[in-house]
């Protein structure tokens, strides 16, 4: 029929599809209605990974759970660093806040962009997506869904659809030579829930890079006997407190002994391999599936969101991530104006061409500071092609840089420094109580004024913030 809306599925209620929602909001509030939005959600609300769960393993409908969060989880990085440039937090909260805030308060910010719009009318929750088709005769996609508390099944046709579905949630799980002789607690960071349990322990967490480095400092603040950290390329390389090191990695396990291969051993209570995850779509068929490693430029996307075998599909938020929340926007503006044709989708060859070339840029990256600055070229390239709100993103990546030395200089200190928003201006506020020393995640506490008096001298501003 001539003019009717074209049909989009959006998988996936985590930050990315939520942006994707808001985006057609956006384009509604400018007085078009573009699509006809399904958004399909396996979890009974929005924030994915940020929708903490006690639940690990299978779920109350015998699904993988989804969120590999903890109590107790802060922010791993500035929220200067992650801020939407159309939803300040001076304007969700009202005031200044701290630059490292608990989950709490970082799912709150997520939600509130959506909180006065009708995007929550368009999720249908506690639905996972089981398959996704394309049917070439008619070009569309098949979605088939479930939803989960009666069982029922609906299969429905799209002229898009957007995965966005996340990718660190199936646990990329080594083995471990004599790992079965091992007496003591072994699981995933995905299964991680918090570390009190860890305190007196001697804790062994596989891997170097951000679950190793978080739930280790975790089980730290915690009061484990020790904490060992063990790395097969490069170490983390932090100047650990007491009590905290590195070891290369492990040779074999023989009860509770580990023994590395640099022939040192030492006794462990409980092992959390923090190995990462796998790019997994269970709902995908293998043409319509990304897989590979965790990267900033994953093979088979144009311009990192539409998939190159059919375009008319997307994935967001499916990168490794230095920018998150803003990244996600750029992504999912970019998404829109290809959908609703805004923005004009290049040829087969040329889309080719440009992930060869950007794939080329990637191959070159040799730091984590050109990580940094490949991944805000990215999302400056996206941002050229929509009217997203304009930032500075050379002013992330150096909020970026000065992140990385601040963890140099104080490995369980860096969550107490401030820096300044590039979208308001403001300076955040010092967090009452050090990170170290808080064991309240709440949102309520994070927002009281109380103030702890235990408050040490040297907390306060980045050199970026003054
Ligand atoms: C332990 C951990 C800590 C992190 N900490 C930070 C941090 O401090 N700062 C930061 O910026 N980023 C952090 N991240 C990165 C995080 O991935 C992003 O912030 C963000 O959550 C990614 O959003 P997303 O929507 O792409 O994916 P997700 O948040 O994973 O959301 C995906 C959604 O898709 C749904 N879904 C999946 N499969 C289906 C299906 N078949 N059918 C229907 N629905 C489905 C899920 O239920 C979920 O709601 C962290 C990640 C992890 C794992
Ligand atoms: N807010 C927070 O505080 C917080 C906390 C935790 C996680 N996160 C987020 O969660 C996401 C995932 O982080 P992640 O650390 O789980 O995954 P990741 O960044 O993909 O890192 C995986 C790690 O596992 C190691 N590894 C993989 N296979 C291994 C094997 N067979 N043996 C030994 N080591 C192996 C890798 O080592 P190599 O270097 O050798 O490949 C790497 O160090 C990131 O976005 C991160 O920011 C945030």
């Amino acid at each position: 029929m001539m003019n009717e809306k074209k049909k989009v599925a959006i998988i996936g209620a985590g930050p990315s599809g939520m942006e994707q929602l808001r985006t057609f909001e956006t384009a509604e509030r400018d007085g078009e209605q573009p699509v006809k939005l399904v958004c399909l959600e396996k979890q009974s609300d929005w924030g994915g990974q940020w929708n903490y769960t006690w639940r690990t393993g299978l779920d109350e409908y015998g699904e993988p759970v989804h969120s590999s969060m903890y109590r107790n989880l802060w922010s791993n990085g500035p929220k200067e660093a992650l801020e939407f440039a159309d939803y300040s937090f001076d304007e969700h909260f009202g005031k200044s806040i701290s630059s490292y805030p608990p989950r709490t308060v970082l799912w709150d910010y997520i939600a509130g962009r959506l909180q006065h719009t009708d995007g929550r009318k368009y999720v249908r929750f506690e639905t996972v997506v089981r398959h996704v088709d394309f049917d070439e005769a008619t070009q569309t996609f098949t979605v088939v869904s479930e939803h989960l508390p009666t069982g029922a099944t609906r299969s429905e046709t799209f002229d898009h659809v957007v995965v966005a579905s996340g990718h660190f949630s199936f646990p990329n799980m080594p083995d471990a030579p004599g790992i079965e002789t091992f007496t003591g607690i072994v699981s995933h960071a995905h299964d991680f829930r918090g570390a009190e349990g860890l305190a007196d322990k001697h804790l062994l967490v596989v891997g170097s890079s951000y679950s190793a480095e978080d739930i280790g400092s975790q089980a730290f603040k915690m009061g484990a006997a020790s904490v060992t950290a063990s790395y097969r390329t490069n170490p983390i390389g932090y100047d650990w407190p007491k009590g905290f090191e590195e070891r290369p990695a492990i040779k074999h396990i023989d009860g509770n002994t580990v023994h590395f291969i640099d022939g040192t051993s030492k006794h462990i209570d409980a092992i959390i391999f923090c190995t990462g995850y796998q790019h997994k779509y269970p709902f995908l068929p293998a043409d319509l599936a990304l897989s590979g490693p965790n990267t900033v430029y994953p093979e088979g996307l144009y311009r990192g969101v539409v998939w190159q075998n059919n375009p008319a599909m997307y994935y967001v938020g499916a990168q490794d991530q230095w920018f998150t929340f803003n990244m996600f926007d750029a992504q999912a503006w970019y998404v829109r104006d290809l959908i609703v044709g805004r923005a004009e989708l290049p040829a087969a060859d040329e889309r080719a061409a440009s992930i060869a070339e950007w794939r080329a840029r990637f191959e070159a990256i040799d730091s984590v500071a050109t990580e940094i600055e490949f991944q805000g070229e990215y999302v400056r390239d996206l941002l050229r092609q929509t009217d997203y709100p304009e930032f500075d993103i050379d002013e992330v990546v150096s909020i970026f840089n000065s992140w990385v030395e601040d963890k140099q200089v104080d490995i369980m200190g860096y969550r107490d420094r401030c820096y300044r928003s590039v979208i308001t201006g403001t300076i955040a506020t010092k967090h009452h109580t050090p990170w170290l020393q808080e064991l309240d995640d709440s949102l309520e506490r994070y927002l009281s004024d109380e103030v702890d008096l235990s408050v040490g001298s040297d907390f306060g501003l980045t050199s970026t913030a003054r």
